[in-house]
């Protein structure tokens, strides 16, 4: 079975607020995008990867996918105006006889091998979709501005990570119509009535929104 990676690198970074977009902002002694793509790049699971940057990066990304040695890279795109368009400009790409599909955001660098695993083996049990998940273990409320509506039942709530893996044809399908207003790819599959698994994600795959969390995930390497 060939597995396909899609690296959603292509947002500009707002909350973080750097003078360059997200995907190259220093993580370490390199470009953050650099810790997913060698790990992408190191896993058995992953036979290609397909990297979408930010418009007018695709250049310093093959460049940086070059310096890492990352010979998987088969395909750099300019992405889209929205992660959902991102991931739909990189799927192009992936040619036709690939089995699964992986995306990854390469806002979330500390990505461990086990969790690929995971997401992937669950494909291979017939599930159209898997998806890192933790438990939350905040009470969680509904609001409505300032004013509290109700308490939701956090045990069946769980927080949901990348990488996600799908069956290609699935992905492929979901992302046919409109994929602007999606946070995640599974959430297309769900609409579609996929079945998507929930997996065992990873306390460590933080993801990086704001420069605390670049701070604490600097930290962490
Ligand atoms: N992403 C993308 N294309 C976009 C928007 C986002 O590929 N048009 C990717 C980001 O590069 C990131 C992931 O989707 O790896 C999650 O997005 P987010 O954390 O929101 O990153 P940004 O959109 O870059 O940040 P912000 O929302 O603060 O601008
Ligand atoms: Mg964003």
């Amino acid at each position: 079975m060939s597995v396909w990676a899609v690296l959603a690198a292509a947002g500009s970074g707002d909350r973080l607020g750097a003078d360059r977009p997200k995907a190259f902002v220093r993580l370490g002694d390199r470009p953050l995008l650099g810790e997913s793509l060698e790990r992408l790049e190191a896993s058995d699971w992953i036979d290609a990867i397909v990297i979408a940057a930010p418009p007018g990066w695709e250049e310093p990304a093959i460049l940086l996918a070059e310096e890492l040695g990352c010979g998987k890279v088969s395909a750099c795109v300019a992405g889209g105006v929205t992660r959902g368009e991102s991931v739909r400009l990189a799927l192009a790409e992936v040619p036709d006889d690939a089995a699964a599909v992986l995306v990854h955001d390469a806002a979330r660098p500390l990505l461990d091998d086990a969790v690929v695993e995971r997401v992937v083996t669950a494909l291979n049990e017939g599930w159209d979709g898997a998806v890192p998940v933790l438990p939350v273990s905040d009470t969680v409320k509904r609001v409505d501005g300032e004013r509290v509506i109700e308490t939701l039942d956090r045990n069946g709530l769980r927080t949901v990570q990348t990488p996600q893996a799908f069956v290609a044809q699935v992905l492929r399908d979901a992302c046919q119509g409109d994929v602007s207003e999606a946070s995640d790819c599974a959430s297309l599959v769900e609409a579609r009535g996929g079945r998507v698994k929930a997996v065992e994600g990873d306390p460590r795959l933080l993801k990086v929104t704001d420069p605390a969390d670049l701070d604490r995930i600097a930290a962490m390497l």
